[in-house]
């Protein structure tokens, strides 16, 4: 497995991994069970749009882990050079081969790069109900200093 940055050729993998990676750790996702299908769409078609439209504008951060020509897993950054603040952004693996360290060594690389972009402090931000998402930021010595509330209501 090699981690590399990724190209244009890749976005429509990119994006079937969205597609299939993301249950259980969107809003997107919790909207729907508690609403239905929203806006004639599915979760997860949404968590692909709004991938490819990042890949399109910034595909300089965004990281592949790949083996056998296959992506598995990727990851994506942002970066405010004013601030000096970086923020890890989507980051998700492939069902199958979760538990193998792709989701670490991907958090790695990020890491790296912001620290090779002159940021000083690093940001990352997950559900509640994403345990194996805390699980590698704590693993990656990232100490949890807020929580958000999200809040959501039926209009007519
Ligand atoms: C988060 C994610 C990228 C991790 O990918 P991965 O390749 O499985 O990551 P790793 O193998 O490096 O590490 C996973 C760790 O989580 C642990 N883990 C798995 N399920 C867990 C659970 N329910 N509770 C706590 N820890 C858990 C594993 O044991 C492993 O820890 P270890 O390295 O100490 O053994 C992957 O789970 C994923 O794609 N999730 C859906 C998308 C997502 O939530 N992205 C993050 C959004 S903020």
């Amino acid at each position: 497995m090699r981690i590399r940055k990724a190209k244009e050729i890749d976005i429509p993998e990119i994006v079937s991994l969205t597609q299939i990676s993301w249950e259980g750790a969107t809003i997107a996702e919790l909207l729907e069970k508690k609403y239905g299908i929203i806006g004639g769409k599915r979760w997860y078609e949404y968590k692909g749009e709004e991938i490819k439209s990042f890949c399109k504008n910034n595909l300089d951060k965004v990281l592949v882990a790949e083996e056998d020509n296959k992506i598995l897993g990727y990851a994506t950054y942002y970066i405010d050079e004013n601030r000096k603040v970086g923020t890890v952004g989507n980051n998700a693996v492939h069902p199958n081969f979760r538990g193998r360290g792709i989701g670490s060594a991907l958090h790695k690389k990020v890491l790296e790069e912001l620290e090779k972009a002159g940021m000083e402090i690093a940001l990352v931000s997950t559900l509640e109900i994403d345990k194996p998402a805390q699980h590698v930021y704590e693993k990656h010595n990232f100490k949890e200093f807020a929580r958000t509330i999200h809040y959501s209501k039926k209009l007519k």
